[in-house]
């Protein structure tokens, strides 16, 4: 072997996982869950306010100022656009994704990027393009001694102890069906759909439209002392009072918080095909806003969720070919190898926030055992921890880069800098 296989075991490697809703990441001293979660989001001041902000010292190349994490982006700001560095799951924005990682080795890891090699998770249809300039940044900036790409849905394999099965992932932005052989994305046979967690967010907020229910986020309003405090008095709110000019996207961002609440609470999805006689007898879910008002939620609970199963009746999708769930993963297998079909129908592989919906594997498995061919047998995977479900790449990511086996796989800076950033295609497929 040549000197350029990174030794790598003194030091901790870091295991980034960064999708459309969060950011994951964490230095993988084995531990079960990322260190820190925070939203991939970020708030972005506008230019001319950067100029002002930023003396000729600090000011970094860009001239940009992010707000990143939590506490900082839930401070409402004037001239503050939010924004996300993703698009399709893959970076778009440099700036702010490397905004990202400087908070992250500032905030979270707090120490030296030259020290620890780097896993990271990558899109399963990320470019060639976007690839080699990401191992770039990593080597030449960070200066990091190693570094390894892996596809999300190899990770979530791995974190699931498989090497081969059919991956449905429900996050933020998509659903996808994704088939791994023996630790390798086939590629033709992935399927995407966008009805995912961000499309039941908008259904959440149209029902609230037409229900004439004001979404009130805790940001931008506070409970004004009721005096004297009634029985049954309508909530008490008010517009903080100098709250400043923000910007129509940052509203929107504090409101979406809210929705998702709501979605991880009260929608259900139906465990047979939408029924409006069946929806109608459902128990009703009693919800109360963070600004105090309540209501039930009957039939809708079932209605909103259903459009992933069966987009064929949603508002707004009218003649729309999107696949529903139980396709998306058909579809995907019958796209692969007859040969290997029965490897993905034994091991169908559930992650992906969206899928903690209640009732979302069971509804999935109940149309999948419809559809599985009768050679052959089902069977779904789909862990109880809410952790595991929204973290399964990260945690992947941390098994793989801790085992023996894989320390000859790294990119090792030495091989970076004889081969250039092409060598990612060769070691990371
Ligand atoms: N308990 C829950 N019930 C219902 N939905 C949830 C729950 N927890 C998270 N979600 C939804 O899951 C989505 C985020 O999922 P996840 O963290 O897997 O996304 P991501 O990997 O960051 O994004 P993507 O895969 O789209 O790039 C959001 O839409 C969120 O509202
Ligand atoms: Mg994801």
């Amino acid at each position: 072997m040549s000197g350029g296989v990174y030794g790598g075991d003194e030091v901790g490697a870091l295991v980034f996982d960064i999708g459309s809703f969060s950011v994951r990441e964490c230095g993988m001293w084995l531990e079960p869950c990322p260190g820190a979660d925070f939203p991939t989001t970020v708030g972005l001041l506008a230019p001319e306010e950067a100029a002002l902000e930023l003396d000729g010292e600090k000011e970094k190349k860009p001239g940009k100022v992010y707000y990143i994490d939590t506490n900082s982006l839930h401070v409402p700001r004037e001239n503050t656009e939010v924004l996300s560095p993703l698009k399709n799951g893959m970076i778009e924005d440099w700036d702010c994704f490397q905004a990202i990682l400087d908070h992250t080795y500032g905030k979270h890891v707090k120490s030296e990027p030259s020290l620890h090699p780097v896993l990271m998770s990558e899109a399963p249809w990320n470019t060639r393009a976007k690839r080699e300039k990401l191992t770039e940044l990593m080597f030449e900036h960070y200066s990091i001694p190693a570094f390894f790409l892996c596809k999300t849905a190899v990770l979530t394999a791995f974190a699931n102890g498989r090497s081969t099965g059919l991956v449905l992932d429900s996050g933020a932005t998509h659903t996808t069906a994704i088939p791994v052989h023996d630790g390798y994305i086939l590629q033709q046979g992935i399927v995407k759909s966008p009805l995912a967690g961000d499309f039941i967010s908008m259904q959440c907020r149209e029902l609230f439209q037409e229900m004439n229910i004001e979404i009130v986020p805790p940001l931008e309003w506070f409970m004004a002392a009721l005096d004297p405090v009634r029985e049954g008095a309508p909530p008490n709110w008010k517009k903080k009072e100098k709250l400043p000019q923000v910007s129509k996207s940052w509203h929107n961002y504090t409101c979406n918080e809210v929705i998702q609440d709501f979605q991880a609470s009260v929608l259900q999805v139906s465990d047979s095909p939408y029924d409006e006689q069946v929806a109608a007898q459902m128990p009703t879910v009693h919800y109360e806003m963070p600004n105090g008002y309540n209501t039930d939620y009957g039939a809708e609970r079932l209605r909103i969720p259903e459009g992933l199963f069966d987009p064929s009746n949603v508002k707004g999708l009218s003649g729309n070919t999107m696949l529903g769930v139980g396709h998306v993963v058909t579809t995907s297998i019958g796209m692969c190898d007859i040969d290997i079909r029965p490897g993905l129908y034994g091991s169908v592989i559930v992650t992906g926030g969206n899928t903690l919906l209640q009732g979302f594997t069971d509804r999935l498995n109940r149309e999948l055992s419809q559809k599985t061919p009768r050679s052959m047998r089902l069977k779904l995977i789909a862990s109880n921890s809410t952790m595991e479900r929204r973290f399964s790449p990260w945690i992947g990511g941390s098994i793989l880069a801790s085992l023996g086996t894989f320390q000859q796989m790294w990119i090792s800076k030495q091989e970076y800098e004889e081969g250039g950033k092409q060598c990612v295609e060769r070691k990371c497929p």
